[in-house]
């Protein structure tokens, strides 16, 4: 495998750019493919059948672009999905899991929440996770229903928006967390807004940085880091309306390359 070729990464829709950011930020050299899978979106909601399947299309087409590695910017789809794409593909496949360790390393109240889909909290790999690291811990699990759809559409500071993060923080703000998990590659999307409403001895936490430096060390470990100080090639495809992938990265990227194509 060439190190100038693509990493692809690929989500249920725009929300895999928090993910996309972190890894351009760490790795500004490296040419990315990126698949907004928006016409299926939203992933949560889907049978685990559903998500597999929607999972092994995005790889195949990212595969058939000749990607060097897959990141799987998708909490739901990595929960689901990522063991049977690692025995199908014999390529590094990283993916994004709820950042459950630092926050149970890190709570003092012993109480923490998180946000997440259906999907990803109904999964083992989720389960098997979050109990290896929160035993002695309190952890309130909230189905962030409708996020990813108002996401989607690009209405982030919408006051319908507002009032469903009200609606599922208010529980675990009761239960006294110190550490909100944002499970779901769309939610950071929604910090600033989360800022506003949770009281300030709540730290936020998502897992975009980490996904980053565990891309690079896999790149390099695979000797597949792209070591050629070069401007990149960064390609974004859509299925659906590409509005909210420009707004998401416009102000990041000034020539930014958006396409549609069916896949
Ligand atoms: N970005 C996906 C995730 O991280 C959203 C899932 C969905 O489409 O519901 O889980």
């Amino acid at each position: 495998m060439q190190q100038t070729n693509s990493i692809g990464l690929f989500d249920s829709g725009v929300g895999g750019t928090s993910i996309w950011k972190e890894i351009n930020a760490l790795l500004p050299f490296e040419n990315t493919l990126y698949l907004a899978d928006s016409l299926n979106a939203p992933y949560g909601n889907k049978t685990r059948d559903e998500i597999i399947h929607l999972s092994i299309k995005n790889t195949e087409f990212l595969l058939n672009k000749n990607c060097k590695m897959i990141v799987v910017a998708c909490n739901t789809a990595t929960t689901n999905a990522i063991n049977i794409l690692r025995e199908k593909y014999d390529i590094p496949i990283i993916g994004i899991e709820p950042a459950m360790k630092p926050a149970a390393l890190q709570t003092k109240t012993k109480s923490i929440g998180i946000l997440a889909t259906k999907g990803t909290l109904s999964s083992n790999l989720f389960h098997k996770t979050a109990a290896k690291f929160t035993k002695d811990i309190s952890v309130i699990e909230i189905i962030g229903e409708g996020l990813v759809p108002l996401i989607e559409q690009g209405k982030i500071h919408t006051p319908e928006l507002t009032e469903l993060l009200f609606k599922y923080t208010e529980p675990m703000v009761a239960a006294s967390i110190d550490h909100l998990v944002l499970g779901c590659s769309h939610y950071p999307y929604l910090i600033p807004k989360l800022l506003t409403i949770l009281p300030d001895n709540i730290t936020i936490i998502d897992s975009g940085a980490a996904v980053a430096r565990q891309t690079r060390s896999v790149l390099e470990n695979n000797g597949i880091l792209n070591t050629l100080e070069e401007k990149p090639t960064l390609q974004f495809l859509t299925n659906s309306d590409s509005a909210t992938l420009k707004m998401l990265l416009i102000d990041y990227i000034q020539d930014i390359n958006i396409s549609q194509e069916n896949f």
